[in-house]
């Protein structure tokens, strides 16, 4: 017989997608409805902005997450910091201006200037965590190895490093705050090796080196690079040879001064004592001068229409700006100044940058550094330079892979589906890890604005889906496949349309030319935002704990009325 059997009484009753099974009558559950049937076990991975923020929100931002959620953070280093904790270099200094770089729910009144350095950046992170017992959960020198999600109790055992010990731990749900650009290495370069004077990076700056007296190769020019170069030329009796492969954007749209109705024409001015006083006394003027920055950036986001009217005159601002700190100096301009799209790379302001190649002890040689020998850096135009010290601005490893080993559902290995391309969905999660939730994974909004807000949303995203799985009996939720692919393939039709897609090499791309761009959003801060107000459901496969769905529902009353004195009629409208 073809076609399906008829309808004979038992098994699924055909037509409404029902199921009619011993299975879904379960005992009642003699409770209030969403009541939780247990604590959830909650492990976070680093304790920069993304760690701290999360732990703000669990301590103090939602406080019924207390009784929903016991919390940990494992962070590989000594303290908290992340970013700010080890970057070090001289001149580090933060390109998004500093009143809109700050935790969100206790700006700084009193920066110093427009733009703050890494060491105030670090000294605010470390004075908030004191202040609000951020560091509470935090178990420090504790580097994860490993986790490993476990099907049947669907937990994440996670394995962890201190010291010499190995310890093994369990998790409803595991958070990675593992950072975009934590993860530092050495230049490929033949030769790196031999070369016997002295090496540093970036990330990992000696500061105990006196750099006085010394010839110094610089690699690379992007946002460490710019901001170390000046720092060195400025030093005592040094030569600085800044290797370069490709030219960056060293531009100021506007002076910052205005936005407080003073003149002062400097890139990164000075809060008068007034000032300060003022967001410390009138906390309206100052959310109102943040708010006045961040619809500054969010307006400005039109500029990063590729080919768009907006893009160019940018452009040919930036490049009247750089012509003129450079001089008309043709040969600098030629070399400094990029063809390719304003934005195309992260823009930095970049003080001092243009203005030290004009400089008697600045070389800038326009070809990588190919070889090294015992003392020499070789360019790849075959010119040797004999130098003392190699100071590498090559930046970070960018591939979002975790910085440890994670097996997901059916033994998938996130690294490995990875190593092709970090798909992620919509940056906070991915294909087959249950339970597993990301601040800044692939895609993330890093591209343009203060990289905190789209932390502080991932944040509260986050606590949404805690809610939901202590609160309606989930055992666990992972974004369906379908949806990570449309994702993708539509995402990428957007980013054609924006700068970054250029033919500038930057670490959107996975540092290429032409690849795939892994990690900016496509499309606004303001879309994301409003994409992350609302968990779409629909977009994941949920298991839950009970074979009926509804046990969440208890007794059929809610906690609020089984005390009369609330108020149970809150919803009257008029
Ligand atoms: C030099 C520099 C300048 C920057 N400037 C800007 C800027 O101007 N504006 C901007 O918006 N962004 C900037 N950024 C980006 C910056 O990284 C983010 O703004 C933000 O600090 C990221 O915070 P995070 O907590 O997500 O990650 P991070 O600060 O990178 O912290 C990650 C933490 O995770 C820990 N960790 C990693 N793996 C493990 C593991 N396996 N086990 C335990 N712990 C682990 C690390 O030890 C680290 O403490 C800059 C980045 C750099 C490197
Ligand atoms: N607040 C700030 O101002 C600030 C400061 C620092 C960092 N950041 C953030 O951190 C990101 C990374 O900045 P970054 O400067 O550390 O790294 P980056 O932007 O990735 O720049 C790395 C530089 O090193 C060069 N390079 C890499 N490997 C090289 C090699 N083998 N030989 C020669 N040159 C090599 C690259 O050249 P090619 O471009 O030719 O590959 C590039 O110029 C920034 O985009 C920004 O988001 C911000």
């Amino acid at each position: 017989m073809n076609g399906p059997p008829l309808f004979d009484g038992s098994g699924p009753i055909p037509g409404n997608g029902s199921v009619l099974s011993d299975e879904i009558h379960v005992a009642l559950r003699d409770v209030p409805a969403w009541t939780p049937e247990r604590k959830l076990d909650v492990i976070t991975i680093g304790a920069g902005f993304s760690g701290l923020i999360f732990a703000h929100k669990l301590q103090h931002q939602y406080p019924e997450m207390q009784q929903l959620v016991s919390h940990k953070i494992f962070e590989a280093r000594d303290d908290i910091g992340g970013t700010w904790l080890v970057n070090r270099y001289p001149g580090v200094q933060c390109d998004v201006p500093a009143h809109i770089y700050a935790f969100p729910f206790d700006p700084k009144a009193d920066w110093t200037n427009y733009y703050a350095t890494g060491p105030q950046i670090y000294e605010y992170m470390r004075d908030t965590t004191k202040k609000w017992n951020l560091d509470r959960d935090i178990k420090f020198n504790h580097r994860v190895l490993e986790t490993v999600w476990q099907e049947e109790s669907a937990k994440w055992r996670v394995t962890v490093q201190n010291g010499g010990q190995t310890l093994v731990e369990y998790a409803d749900l595991l958070i990675s705050g593992q950072g975009v650009l934590d993860k530092w290495k050495w230049p490929e370069i033949k030769g790196f090796d031999r070369f016997t004077g002295h090496k540093c990076h970036s990330a990992a700056w000696d500061n105990e080196f006196d750099y006085s007296n010394k010839t110094i190769a610089v690699i690379g020019n992007g946002s460490s690079g710019v901001q170390i170069i000046p720092q060195l030329a400025k030093l005592p009796n040094t030569n600085v040879i800044s290797f370069q492969r490709s030219p960056n954007y060293v531009y100021t749209p506007f002076t910052p001064a205005a936005l407080l109705g003073g003149d002062d024409p400097s890139a990164n001015p000075e809060y008068s004592e007034a000032e300060k006083k003022r967001f410390a006394e009138e906390t309206y003027a100052h959310r109102d001068y943040r708010k006045k920055i961040i619809h500054l950036i969010n307006s400005g986001f039109t500029r990063y229409v590729k080919g768009s009217r907006l893009n160019m005159e940018a452009r040919k601002a930036a490049k009247k700006q750089m012509e003129e700190i450079l001089q008309h100096d043709p040969d600098l301009c030629k070399k400094l100044i990029p063809e390719w799209s304003l934005g195309c790379r992260r823009i930095t302001p970049g003080e001092g940058y243009l203005e030290s190649f004009l400089k008697p002890n600045v070389q800038l040689v326009m070809s990588p550094v190919a070889e090294m020998t015992e003392d020499s850096c070789i360019a790849g135009d075959g010119r040797s330079f004999k130098v003392d010290v190699v100071a590498c601005a090559t930046g970070f490893d960018v591939s979002n892979k975790p910085q440890w080993r994670m097996i997901g559902r059916h033994g998938v290995d996130l690294a490995e589906v990875w190593e092709i391309d970090p798909e992620s969905y919509l940056s906070v999660a991915a294909r087959d890890m249950p339970n597993y939730f990301m601040f800044l994974g692939p895609n993330a909004v890093v591209a343009h604005g203060s990289i905190i807000e789209a932390i502080n949303w991932t944040g509260d995203y986050v606590v949404k889906w805690i809610r939901k799985i202590a609160t309606e009996n989930i055992k666990s939720v992972v974004p369906k496949a379908h949806a990570v692919d449309e994702f993708i393939a539509y995402s990428d039709q957007i980013h054609k349309t924006f700068v970054w897609t250029d033919s500038c090499k930057s670490w959107f791309k996975r540092n290429t030319t032409d690849g795939r761009v892994t990690a900016a959003w496509a499309g606004s801060a303001l879309v994301w935002k409003q994409l992350m107000s609302e968990l779409r459901c629909e977009d994941f496969e949920i298991e839950y704990r009970s074979p009926n769905r509804w046990v969440f529902l208890g007794n059929g009353f809610t906690s609020l009325e089984l005390n009369r004195q609330n108020d149970l009629a809150w919803y009257v409208e008029r």
